[in-house]
């Protein structure tokens, strides 16, 4: 299985690092990778996909899980990840985890095990 990610702040980018990844990058969305992945993403605006990401879903449409990272602030509660959700619906696959920043250490146990599942 492979791995991308797009990360504004530095939270999604920690979380790829605390798993131990080696993941692309989605800068602009014109990036392209070979063969089945995973997708790490925030969320931005009201409840948005960022638009670099899904740039690089249309030409990469090889997706095959989604995880996510948002924020259970006040102000984005409502829309809590639906960046990932988004892609979630749209590509029919699975949402295998919503972090809020970067998420506890459970959260990351969590999706190692649900990376597992995915790689047999
Ligand atoms: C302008 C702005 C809008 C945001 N909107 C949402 C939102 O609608 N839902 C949500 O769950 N998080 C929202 N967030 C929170 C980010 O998705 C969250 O902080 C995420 O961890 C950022 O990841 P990054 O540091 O890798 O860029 C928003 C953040 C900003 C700055």
């Amino acid at each position: 299985m492979k791995y991308v990610y797009a990360s504004k702040t530095g939270h999604v980018e920690k979380i790829v690092g605390k798993l131990g990844l080696d993941a692309l990058k989605i800068i602009d969305g014109t990036e392209k990778i070979d063969g089945d992945y995973v997708i790490f993403t925030y969320t931005c605006g009201k409840g948005k996909t960022p638009s670099p990401v899904e740039k690089f879903l249309e030409n990469n449409p090889s997706v095959k899980a989604v995880v996510g990272s948002g924020s259970t602030a006040k102000s984005h509660i409502e829309t809590f990840n639906f960046g990932a959700e988004n892609i979630g619906r749209a590509y029919n696959v699975p949402v295998i985890a919503k972090l809020n920043g970067v998420g506890t250490d459970e959260d990351i146990e969590h999706i190692r095990s649900e990376l597992e599942k995915l790689s047999i």
